[in-house]
């Protein structure tokens, strides 16, 4: 009888309060503390008892367009995080034979919607620098039945993110071949300069966006998309979550985006010091390098292709004997993820001391042979 596979996220689970979640993205410093006065007030009150207001409250419908500086008649749907949006999306305005111009490395499950289409994504590789899309490697790869172009910004799981100009440059190509263009955005509150692609496309662009990352709410499950409200409402055809969205979630992401400014500064401050950190940690190790630095994300990738050590086994030493939870790359790109591991860092800096004890100890411990597993 063969081993049976490491599960690593049952793993992590089963030990939830010991484990330093390096490995989703997830943010664990905050604003934590208006979340849970939030969700005690709306449980206090007992709103779970009854349905929400299926498009969403009119006040988070409001602070979300504001935030993404979207017109107030801007189309937005609310959904169970961004996911649920995209799987929409992908269902709505693809059909069996049309073609995504996408990446790898990539946030595959959005190839996933896309394949669930019938369609198919063309991912140019872009593990090498610029490490993210070009416009003009873009518009090289249009053929006949391109129908959208996939613009993740920042880029998981690399941590690149676009210039203004190349933005303008990939919207005004969807403009100009009348292509859907999937701005992802989850991760735009990380970056110095983040820009959206609906400024220099709005007809065609249509924007994903989440409060999993920056509000640190990924457990509540909350996104949603906005757009031409046209193209919102078609894409809404196949929502399912007919009777509306978690009401608790809502509360949160209300009061979260409300105080915005007061906490999102100082999150992008420890965020920018624990990548300094980690950067500090791999340099020391021989074979270990960052393809990109500094990240406009809360994540970035780790080469460890020359250390001589495979991510999968990296993966495991560091969640099962120091429970410190990184991410193998073969979730996330088929071609390199044999290459490197991705590690987040919107955590508080104790968990990131607990990576910089961890990461040198099993690169040598897997080099040698020597694990505390043997
Ligand atoms: C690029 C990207 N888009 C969307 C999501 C989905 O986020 P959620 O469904 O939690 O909003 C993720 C999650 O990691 C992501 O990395």
């Amino acid at each position: 009888m063969s081993a049976p596979t490491f599960d690593a996220f049952r793993y992590a689970h089963e030990h939830w309060d010991e484990v330093a979640w390096l490995s989703q993205n997830t943010n664990h410093i905050g604003p934590a503390g208006i979340v849970q006065e939030a969700l005690a007030e709306a449980v206090r009150a007992r709103h779970y008892e009854g349905y929400p207001f299926a498009p969403g409250t009119p006040e988070l419908r409001a602070l979300v367009l504001r935030d993404l500086g979207f017109p107030d008649d801007a189309g937005l749907q609310i959904s169970a995080g961004g996911t649920e949006a995209l799987y929409m999306l992908t269902r709505a305005l693809l059909a069996p034979g049309d073609e995504v111009i996408a990446s790898d490395p990539s946030y595959l499950i959005i190839h996933r919607f896309v394949e669930l289409a019938g369609a198919r994504s063309r991912n140019l590789e872009i593990y090498a620098p610029p490490y993210r899309l070009t416009a003009e490697r873009v518009r090289d790869a249009i053929s006949p039945t391109t129908r959208m172009i996939l613009l993740i910004d920042p880029l998981n799981p690399l941590g690149s993110g676009y210039p203004a100009e190349e933005v303008r440059a990939i919207a005004e190509i969807a403009h100009d071949h009348h292509l859907t263009l999937l701005n992802d955005v989850t991760y735009r509150d990380f970056a110095d300069r983040p820009t959206l692609a609906a400024t220099f496309a709005p007809e065609e662009t249509l924007t994903v966006w989440s409060v999993s990352k920056n509000c640190g709410l990924a457990g509540l499950r909350l996104g949603g998309l906005a757009g031409r409200p046209d193209l919102v409402r078609k894409v809404a055809r196949f929502n399912t979550n007919d009777l509306g969205v978690n009401v608790l979630a809502q509360a949160a992401a209300t009061a979260a985006l409300r105080t915005k400014p007061e906490w999102i500064g100082e999150l992008r401050r420890q965020v920018r010091a624990n990548q300094e950190r980690i950067r500090a940690v791999v340099q020391e190790v021989p074979g270990a390098h960052l393809p990109v630095f500094p990240s406009q994300a809360n994540m970035f990738c780790i080469d460890i292709a020359e250390t001589g050590v495979g991510p999968e086994a990296l993966q495991r030493e560091m969640l099962v004997t120091d429970r410190v939870f990184i991410r193998a790359g073969s979730y996330l790109s088929p071609r390199f993820g044999e290459r490197f591991v991705r590690v987040s860092f919107s955590n508080p800096p104790g968990d990131i001391e607990r990576f910089a004890r961890s990461f040198p100890r099993a690169v040598a411990a897997l080099r040698t042979g020597s694990t505390v597993r043997g």
